[in-house]
């Protein structure tokens, strides 16, 4: 008899869908298998305001194939110069869900991130006060650190002093990448939680560099070594209401992937729940799923789960290796294109 498992419809609390054409290729993969998406505001130009969110939520909106019930979720990019009453009231209207914090230069178009800590306390306080969560790309980018201490040092220099600081104050420490990183989180429930990838779950530094470079294995934050993935993968499969989905999809279009200086990032929605799947089987935790994918965010985020369910089934298909962008020459590879997986989406 196949294998087959029904859950509550899954949400994914870390995702990029891009704009324009893009938008429009990537974001059905997302509404295919999930009830809700975080969606990150790094476009180019950010969603800093409220009026760029109402913007870009209608184009989203508009992108989504006819009689989708997705619900995207709107985020803001936080700057040295972020309003807090504009935040407030995009909080208070319901545009804005949260806010998220890139360090400058830390990843993909994060350049006009953060520069100055203490520029932000204000909209720190104000979002204290309001209840409205903040979203981190933890990692410390200065220059001395090395690239796989960035998170240690980010939550030793930064996110330990702020739980301090902002008591009420509700953390989400995106795409955990480290032991350090699931060990604070685990301290630190439930006023910090964090999302994990798919990625961060399968793959060590050796699949990524030790048999030829693979572009496709490169994110940020990098992906670090066996004791970190070994972390990881007990922390999401332990049910623990800290720790929940956040995929960190993120498309490029391949030309970028693999320039010489290739960008972080890769696209991931359409294999997301099939390697989740296959973890939560290896780790002998197929019934903690649900509470990961399903459960433990909107608890997190003071939301209801989905009512909805989906099914997945041990049924053996292979992953395509790209996706097709109109325009010139734009495609956007699919991480495990091209392998097989076990696990897939049957009924959602
Ligand atoms: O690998 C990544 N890609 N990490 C991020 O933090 C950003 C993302 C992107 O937007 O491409
Ligand atoms: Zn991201």
């Amino acid at each position: 008899m196949t294998a087959r498992l029904t859950i509550r419809k899954p949400d994914d609390w870390h995702l990029h869908v891009r704009d324009g054409e893009m938008l429009k290729a990537v974001l059905p993969f997302t509404a295919a298998h999930f009830g809700r998406a975080i969606l990150m505001p790094n476009l180019v130009p950010p969603v800093r305001t409220t009026a760029d969110a109402i913007a870009y939520r209608e184009r989203v909106m508009a992108a989504l194939p006819k009689g989708s019930t997705f619900k995207p979720l709107m985020t803001c990019y936080l700057t040295d110069e972020t309003d807090p009453d504009d935040i407030e009231r995009g909080f208070r209207d319901g545009v804005f869900t949260a806010v998220k914090l890139y360090p400058a230069h830390a990843t993909t178009y994060s350049s006009a991130g953060v520069t100055d800590y203490r520029k932000i306390k204000p909209v720190l306080a104000r979002m204290e006060k309001i209840g409205m969560r903040f979203l981190m790309h933890g990692e410390d980018v200065d220059p001395s650190v090395d690239i796989f201490d960035r998170e240690a040092r980010f939550i030793e220099k930064y996110l330990g002093p702020w739980t301090r600081e902002f008591p009420g104050l509700k953390f989400v420490l995106e795409h955990l990448s480290s032991k350090e990183g699931v060990d604070f989180v685990r301290a630190h429930s439930p006023q910090v939680a964090g999302t994990i990838t798919p990625y961060h779950l399968e793959l060590t530094r050796t699949d990524w560099l030790g048999w030829g470079l693979k572009p496709y294995m490169y994110v940020m934050p990098v992906i670090k070594t066996e004791r970190d993935r070994q972390a990881l993968r007990k922390a999401a499969t332990s049910g623990e209401p800290c720790y929940f989905l956040g995929t960190d999809s993120a498309p490029h279009p391949v030309a970028k992937k693999l320039s010489v200086n290739g960008i972080p990032g890769i696209f991931n929605a359409p294999v997301a729940m099939a390697v989740y799947a296959k973890v939560f089987e290896e780790e002998g935790a197929l019934d903690k799923l649900e509470a990961f994918a399903s459960l433990n965010g909107p608890r997190h985020y003071g939301l209801p789960p989905n009512e909805e369910t989906i099914a997945l089934e041990k049924k053996p298909w292979t992953v395509p290796e790209e996706i097709k962008i109109p325009g010139p020459d734009e495609r956007a590879l699919i991480y495990r294109g091209g392998e097989t997986m076990a696990w897939q989406v049957v009924a959602a």
